[in-house]
């Protein structure tokens, strides 16, 4: 009998560490990629072979269709459990005050279409079950602090407004029918592999150019946002648990700490030897190294977001009590492999 899953957003950062735990799990790994005009396959390079892709996009339900009408066939007398990942999204909350009508398409209709071809699909519901990647950004205006499965939601980008969507409705599609549907609420998670766009992945990056005198100095957004981060391998783990218990049900996942932007700087800049002090406020403020008195971080409007969300902590007691999840990688741990991996 086969364990299949088929994971949407393959080619992403989560996409790609959920797509090895799942190969190492013995599942047929089928994953959905974006047909586009230079290859996007990079993080998936090293298990290509293994892997079933088909060329799809959450905006059209003709493909999502076709695929699950694929798998049901192939599978129609010898499956298991079929376990339906959608971490497919716009994911980037600056770009989505930019795309807002593209990005609801996406990760609001988007996990609609999914969850219809599921649940039209011949795949009998007992074997298949569904996750969804909902967000942090959902509380966005936090409410409470720290943030659980029952703080009330309060987006504040279009990103975060599309995937309110995505996570009301699996939680109707749950009730409506009997589906198990789940959702990952899930904080921050960050890695080697994460887009070069997100602002710690473009900390290191620019650390990195720093030392190598490929560019002389990072210039970032709001440096006071406070963000709970993760790495994403725990997380993608986090994401199978939730799948693997006896009723289907949402979960925070969190490591409930946080750190401001600053700090991410501090503490990478530190591993290579600078002492970044603060002087200045807003636009003018400036990060430089108090050994040498170089100036190396500058501030930019051009990164700041019309609505900003100014802090993020979860707490994930549900899910370490009731999966057993928990977080295998520090915050410091998370910055050292980030900084190592692009210095
Ligand atoms: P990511 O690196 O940006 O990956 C997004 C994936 O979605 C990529 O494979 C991308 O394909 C694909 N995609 C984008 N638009 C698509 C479309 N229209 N149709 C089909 N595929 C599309 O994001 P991530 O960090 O891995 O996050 C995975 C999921 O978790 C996302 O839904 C994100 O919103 C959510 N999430 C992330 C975090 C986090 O901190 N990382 C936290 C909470 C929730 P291309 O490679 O072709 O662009
Ligand atoms: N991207 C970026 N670039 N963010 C910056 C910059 C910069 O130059 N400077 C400061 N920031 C601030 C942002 O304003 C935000 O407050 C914080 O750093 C984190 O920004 P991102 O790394 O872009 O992530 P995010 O928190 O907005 O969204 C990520 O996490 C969400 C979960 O809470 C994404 O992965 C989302 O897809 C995910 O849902």
């Amino acid at each position: 009998m086969s364990k299949v899953a088929l994971v949407t957003g393959i080619t992403g950062q989560d996409g790609s560490y959920l797509a090895e735990i799942l190969l190492d799990k013995g599942y047929d790994v089928w994953g959905i990629i974006r047909r586009a005009s230079n290859i996007n396959t990079s993080r998936i390079e090293h298990i290509f072979d293994k892997l079933t892709l088909r060329y799809g996009d959450l905006t059209d339900s003709s493909n999502l269709l076709l695929i699950l009408a694929e798998i049901s066939t192939k599978y129609v007398s010898n499956l298991d459990v079929f376990e339906i990942y959608n971490l497919a999204a716009m994911s980037h909350v600056k770009v989505s005050f930019e795309m807002p009508e593209y990005t609801s398409n996406v990760d609001g209709t988007g996990t609609l279409r999914l969850l219809e071809a599921m649940r039209s699909c011949s795949i009998p519901n007992e074997k298949i079950k569904f996750y969804q990647a909902s967000t942090s950004e959902l509380y966005g205006k936090v409410v409470e602090v720290p943030q659980t499965e029952t703080t009330p939601f309060y987006p504040r980008s279009p990103y975060g407004v599309a995937k309110l969507y995505g996570y009301w409705i699996t939680k109707n599609y749950r009730e409506a029918y009997d589906l198990f549907a789940c959702s990952g609420i899930l904080f921050n998670h960050e890695s080697p592999r994460r887009a070069h766009n997100f602002v710690t992945r473009k900390i290191t990056i620019g650390l990195g150019k720093i030392l190598r005198g490929e560019q002389d100095k990072l210039v970032l957004g709001n440096l006071t946002s406070l963000r709970d981060w993760g790495h994403a391998k725990d997380y993608a783990m986090g994401m199978w648990l939730i799948l693997q218990q006896d009723k289907p049900d949402d979960y925070v996942l969190s490591t409930n700490e946080y750190h401001s932007v600053k700090e991410f700087v501090e503490k990478s800049f530190a591993l290579k030897g600078f002492d970044i002090k603060w002087k200045g406020e807003g636009t003018n403020e400036v990060g430089y190294d108090e050994k040498t008195g170089r100036e190396l971080i500058f501030v930019s409007e051009k990164y700041f977001r019309p609505t900003e969300v100014d802090e993020l902590l979860g707490d994930s007691t549900k899910a370490r009590t009731e999966l057993g999840w928990k977080p295998e990688h520090s915050f410091d741990e998370l910055v050292a492999e980030m900084v190592e991996a692009d210095c």
